[in-house]
């Protein structure tokens, strides 16, 4: 449904660019970020004939199948990564199959599938990291090439896996987290001694517990006591797993006047805002930042604000087109991907989200087109 169109790319963000345009069924050739006016559906415009790209043989018997694995499809960050996965299909004219598999078992299942249907490789964000082998020797089967995205394969030896991987540089992530807490809360004035920091952790999975690790470690460097950080593990990664964590530590420690929230994304902080909210702890007596792209947007334009001060911003682009894209060219033109490949975040607020969102090309994910 997808293939349509010839453009010529010369950067990211205009290929991001392009891509949207491209999907709203209004793209011209080599659009530019100051070209951003076109809306979708305002296609008005003439119909681009459709030309044949390089590569462009991905929807034709035998052509180029690529699938695209997540743990949790029904997290905002997983359907932006998907959205821009497509977007990569869009322009070089693979076919996309994405899946969703939350378990160890639909995993191997969707593998099946995959290799059914003939697809030469996948892009997956596992369940479980330790499937790592069992997730390689599968694919093999099938003959498959594979790119692990977000959370990184760890093999029976408990190191990481030498598959290609693309995840967050989690640990400085983490630390800005950490030091924009900290100067919110000098800049509110808030007293140490009746501050105490909500961490929502998840130490199960590396590239999370880095990140809260990351933002006490820069608490602490900074001169938060350590002692007043309560750490709670949540089960799942998810906003009512983290009001339930959340819960305990407020229980517990019902005296403090002033929080400041960390956890391993969005969803994480979220889920502690709405506990404390619950208790009378709104936007003046809470600093929550969060890590996503998606779901803390969205708190951040609500008209009232909430506990939920900022989250820092990573990049769906990159994790979804960037690493189909490189998978594409890894079965087409035999270039293999890196090995491991790490992104950055950068803070977004109530005041300057939307020239975030702009400068990092998401304003699709941010439904600000
Ligand atoms: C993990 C988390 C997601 C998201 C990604 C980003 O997979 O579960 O919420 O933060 O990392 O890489």
């Amino acid at each position: 449904m997808l293939r349509t169109k010839r453009v010529h790319l010369a950067g990211v963000f205009p290929a991001l660019i392009a891509g949207v345009l491209l999907l709203s069924g209004c793209g011209e050739a080599s659009q530019t970020p100051q070209d951003k006016g076109t809306k979708p559906g305002q296609a008005g415009a003439t119909p681009v004939v459709a030309q044949p790209v390089p590569g462009e043989q991905g929807k034709q018997p035998g052509g180029i199948r690529i699938g695209f694995v997540v743990k949790q499809p029904e997290e905002l960050w997983f359907q932006n990564e998907w959205k821009f996965a497509r977007m990569a299909a869009e322009k070089y004219g693979f076919e996309l199959l994405t899946l969703g598999a939350s378990d160890g078992e639909r995993v191997l299942n969707v593998i099946d599938t995959l290799g059914t249907k003939g697809a030469q490789g996948f892009v997956i964000c596992a369940p479980e990291t330790r499937m790592g082998p069992a997730i390689m020797a599968r694919a093999q089967k099938y003959a498959m090439k594979v790119i692990a995205v977000d959370d990184q394969f760890v093999g029976a030896d408990g190191k990481f896996m030498q598959v290609p991987y693309m995840g967050l540089s989690a640990r400085e992530i983490g630390r800005n987290v950490g030091k924009a807490l900290w100067a919110e809360m000098r800049r509110r004035q808030w007293p140490i001694t009746e501050t105490a920091a909500c961490a929502i952790t998840h130490d199960e999975l590396n590239t999370v517990k880095e990140r809260t690790d990351g933002a006490a470690e820069a608490l602490v460097e900074a001169g938060f006591p350590a002692e007043r950080i309560f750490r709670s593990n949540e089960r799942e990664m998810i906003i009512p797993s983290a009001h339930e964590a959340a819960s305990i530590t407020l229980t517990q420690h019902n005296d403090v006047k002033y929080w400041l929230v960390f956890s391993v994304n969005d969803e994480g902080v979220l889920g502690a805002v709405r506990a404390l909210a619950e208790r009378g702890l709104g936007a003046d007596r809470t600093i929550g930042i969060g890590i996503g792209a998606g779901t803390g947007l969205l708190e951040l334009k609500k008209e009232t604000p909430s506990g939920f001060f900022g989250t820092v911003m990573i990049s769906p682009y990159r994790h979804g087109y960037e690493t189909t894209e490189m998978l594409y060219k890894w079965i087409k033109d035999g270039v293999p991907p890196p090995l491991d490949t790490r992104t950055a975040g950068v803070l977004a607020t109530r005041e300057n989200y939307k020239q975030v969102i702009k400068d990092l090309g998401l304003e699709d994910v941010a439904g600000d087109k």
